[in-house]
């Protein structure tokens, strides 16, 4: 199946983003023509004032999927705005997509109630979807993995293509269907979602100090007080990580011990902080090693099979609306 999905360049990635998208992702890739992008023009629509560094957050992101097991020979993997028919496409959809359609769509709403978001109400924000849609139709994707609040989107897409068809009369493009990504179990150390903007995140370039200095602070069972007390692993953080991230033998130690009273609370960060570490290690050191002009050349024929899909698709879309 041909396999589209992109991720805006805001930031570094944290275990959040792992277990959410890149593990599915990795999962994909095996059995899959994939295309993974970096959003870039969608990251303008919010932080277009920001000044951010969107080259550097872009080829930074890359890196990091690369570093977790993304493979460029198995994967094409671009940034948005290198391949211009993405913007030509969105140009093209935006004259045929009625603005109310825009305007009712629940993530748009939600997002517009939100601080952050309402006075940003650009054009662009508004057809976000529309972009999105261009972003997937371009590549005939059959399926698009993304989180639960982006179903909107795919919906609209859908709703695009077939508007595109009954106005044009051809069967042009390939009806996109969601999978979702499972939401991922894995809570902040402040018990939250784990999310940038709660400042409760390890990020997958973390150090081993960064890595125990956030888990020495994650939070526990608040009503264990002495070393003695039994505790309850069911209402602690660190537990949710000693699920993910330790053996089946040190999850069984480590339950008893809580429960019975016989560990501290922080010997178990310790191994905990550890397990993690153990996870991110080769991540962080991968990443490392990859130096952005490394990137930059590794992009270069990806990014030109992905022009060459998009190229011919355009080609066949002003044929028939010119
Ligand atoms: N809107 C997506 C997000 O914020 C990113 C994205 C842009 C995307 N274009 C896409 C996802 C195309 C899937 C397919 O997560
Ligand atoms: Fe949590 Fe470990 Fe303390 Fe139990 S011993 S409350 S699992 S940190």
């Amino acid at each position: 199946m041909r396999v589209v999905s992109g991720m805006r360049p805001t930031g570094r990635l944290h275990l959040g983003h792992y277990f959410g998208v890149i593990k599915n992702w990795l999962e994909l890739q095996n059995n899959n023509e994939c295309f993974f992008f970096a959003a870039d023009w969608h990251a303008l629509s919010t932080k277009y004032e920001d000044k951010l560094s969107l080259k550097a957050l872009s080829l930074d992101l890359i890196k990091t999927w690369i570093a977790c097991g993304i493979d460029m020979n198995q994967s094409t993997l671009f940034i948005q705005s290198h391949i211009k028919e993405h913007a030509e496409l969105y140009l093209i959809l935006n004259m045929i997509t009625p603005v109310n359609w825009l305007e009712r769509n629940p993530s748009y709403k939600d997002l517009l109630t939100q601080n952050e978001y309402k006075d940003k109400n650009m054009a662009g924000f508004l057809t976000y979807p529309v972009l999105q849609t261009a972003d997937i139709i371009l590549y005939d994707a059959q399926i698009v993995p993304i989180g639960e609040d982006q179903k909107p989107h795919l919906e609209l897409a859908r709703e695009i293509v077939r508007r595109f068809h009954h106005l044009f009369g051809t069967e042009l493009f390939v009806e996109p269907k969601d999978i979702l990504t499972p939401t991922s179990k894995l809570p902040g150390i402040d018990g939250r979602k784990m999310s940038k903007s709660y400042n409760n995140s390890i990020y997958l370039d973390d150090t081993s100090e960064d890595i125990w200095q956030k888990i020495r602070n994650a939070k526990t069972d608040t009503n264990r007080i002495k070393k003695t007390d039994p505790g309850n692993p069911e209402v602690c953080v660190v537990w949710e990580y000693h699920k993910i991230f330790s053996s089946q033998q040190t999850q069984e130690e480590i339950y008893n011990a809580c429960t019975k009273g016989t560990i501290g609370c922080v010997a178990c960060k310790k191994q905990c902080a550890q397990n993690i570490d153990t996870f991110i290690a080769p991540i962080r050191e991968k990443k490392e090693e990859l130096k952005d002009e490394l990137i930059v050349e590794m992009l270069h024929s990806s990014t030109q099979k992905a022009q060459q899909v998009a190229k011919a698709k355009l080609a066949k879309v002003n044929e028939v609306i010119l």
